[in-house]
């Protein structure tokens, strides 16, 4: 399959590059994604019914429509809008606007499942509803947010590939480039997936031993 030895000394630098935009889309994406989905769940959680009904709309419709079309729409959105976005920038909107969605599920979820009678603890030993939260809920919550982000980190690696459809040059854009070169249809890809198997696995293990430190710490 190698049979010419050249390949990576020919096409390394193309995977290189890739590699690069690809861990920046994915970095760019939870970053902002866990900002926006803080924000949309406690949105979410609140009692006004304008901001809950925001975030479920919000929530559901980027949930329920594919990250290819959502990358779409922001694209030729804002080049319809005048707006001078380049793919890079389109891409990274795209991904943190996705992930921001699924994220707030993560938060949300991470909140519910503290045990009730803690809060209930709390209001009785005279804390106020914001009092209970900060310094009884969020801080349990977290132990559950926490590995699930890092989870989300894993799959935006893997679906920012999406984000090739626009011609960010990221990992998979550069596979095509590297097929068309190569005139190889096949290696170019075994090649890209071996790169993102070593990057979520790596990311992954690391997730794991932080996920240990921090169950010793309880
Ligand atoms: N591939 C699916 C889609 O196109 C799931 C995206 C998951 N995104 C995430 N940030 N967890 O909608």
């Amino acid at each position: 399959m190698f049979e010419d030895e050249s390949f990576f000394k020919k096409y390394g630098s193309f995977y290189a590059k890739g590699i690069g935009y690809t861990i920046f889309l994915a970095f760019i994406g939870v970053l902002f994604g866990a900002v926006l989905g803080v924000l949309l769940a406690l949105m979410k959680l609140s009692k006004l019914k304008v901001l809950k009904a925001i975030a479920v709309i919000y929530i559901e419709y980027v949930r329920g429509t594919p990250l290819l079309v959502q990358i779409f729409l922001v694209y030729f959105g804002t080049a319809t809008l005048g707006l001078n976005v380049n793919a890079l920038a389109a891409g990274c909107i795209a991904m943190s606007l996705n992930s921001g969605a699924y994220v707030a599920e993560i938060v949300r979820a991470g909140i519910k499942a503290v045990d009730k009678g803690q809060y209930e603890a709390a209001r009785s030993l005279g804390m106020n509803h914001g009092k209970a939260m900060q310094h009884i809920i969020l801080p349990q919550a977290i132990k559950n947010i926490l590995p699930a982000l890092g989870n989300e980190f894993v799959t935006v690696i893997k679906e920012s590939s999406v984000v090739s459809v626009i011609g960010v040059s990221e990992l998979m854009f550069q596979a095509g480039v590297v097929q068309g070169a190569s005139f190889k249809p096949f290696l170019p890809i075994v090649v890209v997936s071996l790169i993102y198997f070593a990057l979520t696995f790596t990311l992954s293990r690391l997730l794991g031993l932080a996920e240990r430190r921090m169950s010793t710490s309880d």
